[in-house]
């Protein structure tokens, strides 16, 4: 008998016991664009419904917006599909070069390379970068890519609790004469809460403890702080973040690619020794120049960013009256907490059937017990959309009795 037969039931029963537990992450397919009103088949084979969109990453609205769909084509166009090569063999092309320098001033940074995924640029950034002698203290909610890339890493660890700039000052006090160099590690928005980093506070207490300090700004680029360019910004800190990681793959266009932003040292060891880089495919040119077009754009105008900013903020007032439980905070993450993971299932499959695509979040991606509808809004809803995503919550929130 084969191995894997030996061991099948083994694996059956663990895919049971989640079902059980309503833990299961039920796939829906999208058969239109990425966008606020999408074509919905659920499940595979049935009829197509259409659906607004409030669960994307497409803060800006630009996944498929028509100035950057006609720029990935001009790319394949012009330079083809696919590089076939890691970026220091033969896969770099004068494009990836124009969005890494495109990116850094972005970000207000030096320089900036690019990565397949920002899941690839955070398991690349520390190892590179720290050894034994170094520690590293990350807040207690970062991403999973983050905590990944610190177990890649050789350097001690310590941690602080979530957003709390005083616990982190007594982690600093306690390792200043014990380490090399410390690092701070943080998320500059938490994405199962949609809270911020205080990302003043902590540059305090960094260099009052001369630590650097390294944030990953997925759930920000593009549109947070009044130009859009991030939490940095946000808190008037933008010169005092050493280190910037991010994604393509949310506001920036929802396509794929991530970036590590920071001193020109640290770009050009990232170029040398980072192991997803120098192990990778480069990004494909389509991608490169759609990105490209994503940045000009948005340093044009901030028109996006604070259509968005409105639509939060509306969204957030109108859940509130209604009753619902929301976690505080100023971002478009606004989270519906519901506490049991199959009254989160439920409540979003009878959401799809309002014409509302949202997805409950259960264990192992936010803590148990603690399972929501995360809501997302992008620049891309209307006064409207938000009006009838609004009127469906409260007819299934008292159907299913989470407000009365
Ligand atoms: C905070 C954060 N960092 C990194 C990533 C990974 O980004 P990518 O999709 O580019 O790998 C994500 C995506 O979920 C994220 O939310």
């Amino acid at each position: 008998m084969a191995y894997i037969d030996a061991v099948r039931k083994q694996f059956e029963t663990a895919v049971q016991e989640t079902l059980d537990a309503g833990l299961n992450k039920d796939e829906r397919f999208i058969c239109s664009e990425q966008g606020v009103e999408i074509e919905v088949e659920y499940p595979r084979g049935s009829k197509r419904m259409k659906v607004l969109n409030f669960c994307a990453n497409n803060y800006l609205g630009l996944s498929s917006h028509p100035e950057v769909v006609k720029a990935a084509h001009q790319g394949l166009d012009e330079r083809g599909y696919g590089m076939s090569s890691v970026r220091f063999i033969c896969g770099t092309q004068d494009v990836h070069n124009d969005l890494e320098k495109a990116a850094a001033k972005f970000l207000g940074k030096e320089d900036s390379i690019l990565f397949a995924s920002c899941f690839d640029a955070n398991a690349a950034v520390f190892e590179v970068l720290f050894d034994e002698n170094d520690v590293l203290i990350n807040d207690r909610l970062i991403h999973a890519s983050l905590i990944d890339g610190i177990r890649l890493c050789s350097a001690q660890r310590d941690s602080y609790k979530n957003a709390d700039a005083g616990h982190l000052a007594k982690k600093l006090k306690m390792w200043q004469s014990r380490a090399r160099n410390m690092c701070v590690v943080t998320d500059g928005v938490f994405s199962m809460d949609g809270i911020l980093a205080p990302l003043d506070e902590i540059c305090d207490v960094c260099d009052e403890y001369g630590a650097m300090l390294l944030v990953d700004d997925s759930h920000a680029s593009g549109f947070i702080g009044k130009t859009g360019r991030g939490v940095h910004e946000h808190f008037g800190v933008m010169d005092r973040v050493d280190i910037i990681t991010t994604t393509l793959g949310k506001a920036l266009g929802g396509a794929s690619g991530g970036l590590i932003a920071g001193p020109k040292a640290v770009v050009e060891m990232m170029r040398n020794r980072g192991r997803p880089y120098l192990f990778s495919n480069a990004v494909p040119p389509p991608i490169a120049f759609a990105a490209l077009k994503v940045i000009e754009l948005i340093s044009q105008t901030t028109e996006l960013r604070d259509k968005l900013e409105w639509n939060a903020k509306y969204f957030r007032e109108k859940m509130e009256a209604a009753g619902f439980n929301l976690v505080p905070g100023e971002t478009p993450i606004i989270p519906v907490m519901l506490g049991d993971a199959k009254l989160a299932n439920d409540f979003a499959r009878e959401m799809l059937m309002e014409g509302i695509y949202v997805i409950g979040f259960s264990h192992p991606v936010v803590p148990m017990g603690k399972a929501r509808i995360r809501t997302q809004l992008s620049a891309g809803h209307d006064k409207e959309h938000i009006d009838k995503a609004v009127a469906a919550f409260i007819k299934v929130g008292k159907q299913l009795g989470v407000i009365s």
